[in-house]
């Protein structure tokens, strides 16, 4: 075997072919435009690869505890590469709008929106059409090739990230344990903690009347926060009206593994469910970053795609988001000091004895 031949690097090396040369008016920051675009396509199929090992795994009727170092492994992969991915970004600003200026022309118009594999990547971590901002008055795949958009078409009924990591928490099988009912315990123990907030601030000696009264309506809202978690009906309509989209199970699961994560059993559950917080966190700093890189490039010019540019980019860094609720949930942490102590006979179950 020979590096070149097993690289394939005579295909790669050859595939850049500036426009600006080939129309007699080489623009110099142009290669750098082109490697620049094709190592991030080189870095969404390296994604896409993690992503497709994954969702076989989660396609599974059960998934086997063996398999959930490599999940974990392979999701905090995607989340290092998602780092390079932000931080090229700066080496393509090393190109200034006046030098982009000298080859823009020659590229409508294709457009970053055309990426197939970005979509991929959106759609296999489970970002729903029905969630997407319009675009030109037409659906986002109109602007693939036939056969891409078929592929993307097939890509969306198959199932996504969110969906697997949903049916798999809703299986958590701590939550109604003999020894220990996690949603009755965590319930009282809210109760008792806002129980506890209110007597403090009634010996509280240092306030004056109406600082109490402002505080004890602080202390009425956060528990009212509350409802909406036990009481299942106000959850659905909740869900209903977009404010959350994992079901009440599985947000139980979700909860169960934040909370008690130091419990043997549940710390790679916890590694996972970060993973796909820093994933959506790290999504969304790319948006933003190439929002704001097109919008020093561009100004308010409209896209070489014909979208509103840096409006349309920054919307999207707000509304194309996957795993939202594990940002929300945070909210109903309640600090270590107030959860139910784990009887014994739990300890047992979630401790590898
Ligand atoms: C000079 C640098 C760049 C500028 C000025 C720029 C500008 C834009 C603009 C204005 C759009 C909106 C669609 C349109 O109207 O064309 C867009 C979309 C997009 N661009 Fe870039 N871009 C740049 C570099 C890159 C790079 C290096 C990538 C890496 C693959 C990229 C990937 C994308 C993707 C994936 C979209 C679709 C985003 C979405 O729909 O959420 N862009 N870009």
């Amino acid at each position: 075997m020979q590096y070149h031949q097993y690289l394939g690097l005579d295909k790669v090396l050859t595939s850049q072919q500036p426009m600006s040369e080939a129309q007699g008016r080489a623009a110099h920051d142009e290669m750098l435009f082109i490697i620049t675009h094709q190592a991030y396509e080189l870095w969404f199929k390296q994604i896409l690869h993690e992503l497709d090992s994954v969702l076989a795994l989660f396609s599974q009727e059960r998934i086997d505890e063996k398999d959930m170092g490599s999940i974990v492994l392979r999701l905090e992969r995607i989340t290092e590469i998602q780092k390079l991915l932000v931080d090229q970004i700066r080496v393509l600003e090393t190109m200034t709008p006046l030098d982009f200026l000298e080859f823009r022309d020659l590229l409508y118009p294709a457009s970053g929106f055309q990426s197939f594999q970005f979509r991929l990547v959106e759609i296999k971590l489970g970002l729903r059409s029905s969630q997407r901002l319009t675009y030109n008055q037409a659906s986002y795949d109109s602007q693939l090739l036939p056969d891409q958009a078929k592929s993307v078409q097939q890509a969306e009924s198959e199932l996504s990230l969110f969906e697997g990591v949903e049916r798999w928490l809703s299986r958590t099988p701590f939550l109604r344990m003999d020894a220990f009912n996690f949603w009755d315990s965590y319930r009282q123990a809210v109760i008792k903690m806002y129980q506890q907030d209110r007597q403090k601030l009634k010996e509280n000696s240092f306030l004056s009347p109406d600082e109490v009264n402002i505080r004890s309506q602080q202390i009425d809202r956060a528990e009212e926060s509350f409802q909406v978690l036990f009481n299942e009906e106000a959850f659905e309509r909740a869900r209903e009206q977009g404010h959350w989209r994992l079901s009440h199970r599985a947000l139980q699961g979700a909860l169960l593994i934040q909370l008690y994560r130091n419990q043997p059993i549940l710390q790679l559950p916890f590694r996972l469910i970060t993973a796909l917080v820093d994933m959506d966190e790290l999504f969304t700093t790319w948006r933003y970053r190439h929002a704001l890189m097109a919008k020093r490039m561009l100004g308010s010019k409209v896209g070489t795609g014909g979208s509103s540019g840096f409006h349309y980019l920054l919307e999207a860094s707000e509304k194309h988001k996957v795993f939202s609720d594990f940002f929300q949930l945070t909210t109903f942490f309640i600090p270590r000091s107030a959860l139910p102590n784990l009887p014994r006979e739990a300890e047992l179950q979630l401790g590898f004895f």
